[in-house]
């Protein structure tokens, strides 16, 4: 099906300025397809003109064969057949559909509205003026319309309409209006929304759609298109704020150019003025400004351009390229809020990907300060953060970047959080300011390092890493290789689950977040250890890659052997040397490994040991052989 109102960028541009004269306002609609979303966006296209004869007559037919009410065009028909069509091809979380009227042009961010599409609206949002909040007038305020509404005001925008939706259905009663209004006011206040209009509407029947409706006359208002025609469209903030321009692509087709691309997300710049990247804060000039139709002496906000620079200085993708009269801060460590997108909870210490602009970075999260009850507003202490909370915590990052606070620069203090296995987004976030520790915590550098230390130990510090199951045989391995290591002279240290759980680890348990903090602190441990010149041995369960690979990337090069003690969970349950799998078994221990907690074998151990087949003193020989550097590594 042909169909002119969703459209993808060349075409957007192309309708744009087709209709350059006419003022934009964007919105986005909240709500389910229950709440009668897509019947309103259906409505609007429609009562625009903006369909095409053969949609027209596709939906009449469509509407025939579902028997819509009354014989009315069903023209969430419409809308979802463009949803689920979208959906078939590239997945796209967010459709951007567009039309206009005499007045103004529109473009509506279309958000799938299930509870789980958080994310998606997450997305849609960031760039709109309006936010359409609906609601079915049956069901009133529900804990979805004040999360939705929760967010539309992290995200910062002001402007909202709550379209009380159905009305027919409730035979257009003016005390059920005035009830939800007055709740939603009431929530509204709380978040400090206050620019808000509530109309009584029948997306369905057209009620204070386009034009005012006979059916509820004790209404004065607008009706919703006058209302989206004749909203102020606020001059953005951003748009006159400091110039930014995230750097997005270093273009170098020859020696003799070298271009920086990106798109320009608040402010602007003319040729000759100084500015500053960061993070590294190297200086220079701008010496041409190249747009898609030539060179050009200035560039604002919202253009794509490239920059070449009077000096050459090192400057890569997801750099920030500022006037040195107002640059944006840098820093590693941040308080940020949290929306979390993710059916898998948001893990304190799991290291994720953090993009904000167009830089990429690694980022752990401390434990929430806390997270809202969106219904209530209140506090909540939190360990983790669950699909679609929202909460507060510290960032830190693996390098600095250069940052805007979310309330001054939407791009530059707005990111999202990936995983760094499945790549997934899995968060959005919001910084709020830089810890005042990453400016005033500095690394010092110490003199007898690392390699002094080892070398006087006259040895080659290592991390041999034991992972398996509870049972497999990795403690009995470890402390066998720890005796050998030590009889042929070496300096040694054996870090081991069960006792350092009874130390520095006696405050967590074995809940997926616990362990992953466990291993975290044991990683940090080990290196230090490292640092000392030891040759570490860790045995822990382990169970989770993500962990293991931040071990690995801590302890540096060359230094991480990953020993996968691989006993099949049968023969260690059979083992059972604590009898904690029979316990597991009775179920009187929770979150048991291989039972009902999972474990993550290692892709590419250095070492894998069957403990089927090798026994511990061979498998501790090849361990110390490896470690020394003279065995063979498989
Ligand atoms: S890890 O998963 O966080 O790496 P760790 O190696 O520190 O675990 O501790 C595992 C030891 O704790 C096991 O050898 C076992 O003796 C004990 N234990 C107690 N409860 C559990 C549990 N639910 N799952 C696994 N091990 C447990």
């Amino acid at each position: 099906m042909a169909h002119v109102s969703t459209m993808i960028a060349d075409d957007i541009e192309q309708y744009l300025s087709t209709h350059q004269t006419k003022g934009l306002l964007r919105f986005i609609t909240c709500g389910s397809v229950d709440d009668g979303k897509s019947t309103l966006i259906g409505r609007l296209l429609y009562e625009s003109k903006m369909l095409f004869e053969d949609q027209l007559s596709q939906l009449e037919a469509d509407s025939k064969k579902v028997g819509t009410q009354g014989g009315d065009l069903d023209f969430a028909l419409l809308v979802d057949g463009l949803t689920a069509e979208r959906e078939q091809g590239i997945t796209i979380d967010v459709a951007y559909r567009f039309f206009s009227t005499e007045k103004r042009k529109f473009i509506v961010a279309d958000t799938p509205g299930h509870e789980q599409y958080t994310r998606n609206m997450v997305t849609g949002a960031s760039t709109a003026d309006v936010a359409i909040i609906l609601i079915d007038a049956r069901k009133g305020v529900l804990t979805q319309t004040r999360r939705h509404s929760y967010l539309v005001s992290l995200i910062g925008i002001r402007r909202i309409v709550v379209a009380i939706n159905k009305l027919d259905m409730v035979d257009y009663a003016q005390d059920v209006f005035d009830r939800i209004e007055a709740e939603y006011r009431e929530f509204a206040r709380q978040i400090g929304l206050e620019n808000i209009v509530c109309i009584p509407m029948s997306a369905l029947r057209g009620d204070n759609v386009t034009g005012p409706s006979a059916n509820t006359p004790w209404y004065q208002g607008s009706a919703l298109m006058e209302y989206l025609e004749t909203v102020p469209i606020e001059d953005d903030a951003q748009r006159s704020g400091p110039f930014r321009l995230p750097v997005q692509w270093v273009n170098r087709p020859h020696l003799n150019f070298r271009g920086y691309a990106g798109n320009i997300v608040s402010g602007d710049i003319r040729r000759g003025e100084r500015i500053r990247v960061l993070p590294s804060g190297k200086e220079s000039r701008v010496a041409s400004i190249i747009t898609a139709t030539g060179e050009c002496d200035s560039a604002a906000c919202g253009q794509s351009v490239t920059l070449t620079l009077e000096d050459e200085i090192d400057v890569s993708r997801g750099d920030v390229i500022a006037r040195t009269d107002a640059p944006p801060a840098v820093a590693d460590q941040f308080e940020a809020t949290l929306v979390w997108m993710s059916d898998e909870p948001m893990l304190p210490g799991r290291p994720y990907l953090l993009k904000i602009g167009t830089r990429l970075v690694g980022a752990t999260g401390a434990q929430p300060k806390y997270k809202i009850n969106v219904n209530t507003l209140e506090h909540l202490a939190a360990r983790t953060l669950d699909l679609n909370e929202i909460g507060v915590c510290n960032l830190s990052l693996d390098q600095p970047i250069a940052f805007d606070t979310y309330a001054e620069n939407r791009d530059t203090g707005g990111f999202i959080v990936i995983d760094r296995l499945t790549n997934n987004t899995v968060g959005a976030g919001m910084l709020h300011f830089a810890l005042r520790r990453s400016q005033n915590v500095h690394w010092q550098a110490i003199d007898v390092d690392r390699a002094a230390h080892a070398a006087l130990k006259g040895q080659t510090p290592r991390i041999a890493w034991f992972t398996g199951l509870s049972g497999a045989g990795k403690s009995t391995i470890a402390n066998l290789v720890e005796k050998k290591l030590h009889a042929l002279g070496k300096h040694t240290y054996l870090l081991d689950g069960d006792n350092v759980r009874h130390g520095l680890n006696k405050d967590l348990g074995f809940s997926e977040a616990d362990r992953v903090e466990n291993i975290r602190r044991v990683a940090e441990v080990a290196r230090l250890m490292t640092d000392a010149g030891l040759i570490t041995l860790v045995s822990f369960i382990s169970p989770f890659r993500a962990e293991r690979n931040m071990a690995r990337a801590l302890a540096g090069a060359g230094v991480f052997v990953e020993i996968f003690v691989d006993t099949p969970i049968d023969v260690a349950e059979q083992r059972d040397p604590k009898g904690l799998y029979k316990k597991a078994r009775r179920g009187e221990l929770k979150n048991f490994t291989g039972i009902d907690s999972p474990y993550e074998p290692p892709e590419q151990p250095e070492i894998r040991i069957d403990t089927t087949t090798d026994s511990p003193e061979q498998a501790a020989e090849r361990v110390v052989a490896y470690l020394l550097g003279d065995g063979n590594p498989h």
